[in-house]
């Protein structure tokens, strides 16, 4: 039994590549979901990889989500906080609904997952935190003020917890994917998202393996001179 990695949204899009990859490379992979019970049936029937439901925007879901995966697999050493949900608006048609759920999601979700997996890591002396941010939370993205708020504190939150990891053993890494062929950017309009491919270099949208390889990465042990980094997988969009 490889070590126990917990992958947040770790059942659909990026996240399901992140913990095939996981498992591939050895690790006991856990892999949380908030919501579609079926795309998780299909993926551990697909996969062999134990799924576990609970909204990472919930701090008491996430602690008893969390002792759930340590009783049933072990201790966590590998976190990858993937979970993310848009709603996309522009600022003046923005609601203050679309906002909370946003931060809650994506931003205060990281802290949620993190905070009660933290005193073990630092017990324990080894730890891999991996948040997935986004080049929007990098550049801004018009329609997102929402998500690139939450994206950016993802990479305020990875720079200032990698500096109280480091003497634990504990690195703390973001990755910033691109414009990637998941559901979420397929359902920006078809309009909008063609503009989008054209501006990157590369000419074509992410795979999802393409980010996965990263998070293998910087999960692994040749990575722990790594911490407070952020990689950025965009297809050359932006240079951060
Ligand atoms: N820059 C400047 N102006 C823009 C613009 C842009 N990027 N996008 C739209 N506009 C303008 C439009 O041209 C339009 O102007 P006019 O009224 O003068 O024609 C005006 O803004 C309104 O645009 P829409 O008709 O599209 O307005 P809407 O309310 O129907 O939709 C929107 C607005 C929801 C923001 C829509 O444009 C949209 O979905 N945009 C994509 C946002 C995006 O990139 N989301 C990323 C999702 S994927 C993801 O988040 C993963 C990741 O990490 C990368």
């Amino acid at each position: 039994m490889g070590r126990v990695a917990l992958v947040t949204g770790g059942t659909r899009g990026i996240g399901a590549a992140i913990s095939i990859a996981l498992k591939d490379a050895g690790y006991t992979v856990a892999a949380n979901y908030a919501g579609n019970d079926e795309a998780a049936a299909k993926f551990t029937k697909e996969t062999g990889i134990s799924t576990f439901k609970w909204s990472v925007a919930e701090y008491d879901a996430c602690a008893d989500g969390i002792a759930k995966v340590e009783s049933d697999l072990g201790p966590v050493e590998v976190l990858v906080n993937n979970a993310g949900i848009t709603r996309d608006a522009p600022f003046h048609k923005m609601s203050p609904q679309q906002w909370k759920e946003v931060i809650d999601t994506n931003l205060t979700g990281v802290f949620n997952m993190t905070h009660p997996l933290w005193p073990g890591m630092r017990e324990r002396k080894f730890g891999r935190i991996i948040n997935i941010s986004s080049i929007n939370g990098q550049k801004g993205q018009f329609g997102q003020v929402n998500y690139s708020s939450a994206k950016a504190g993802d990479l305020g939150f990875t720079k200032a917890l990698a500096q109280e990891g480091a003497r634990a053993g504990i690195t703390v890494n973001a990755v910033c994917p691109g414009y990637i062929g998941t559901d979420m950017v397929m359902a920006v309009p078809e309009k909008v998202r063609e503009a989008i491919i054209g501006q990157i270099p590369v000419g074509r949208l992410g795979a999802p393996e393409e980010i996965a390889r990263s998070v293998v990465f910087l999960a692994s042990d040749d990575a722990g001179f790594i911490t407070g980094s952020t990689i950025s997988a965009n297809g050359g969009q932006y240079f951060a």
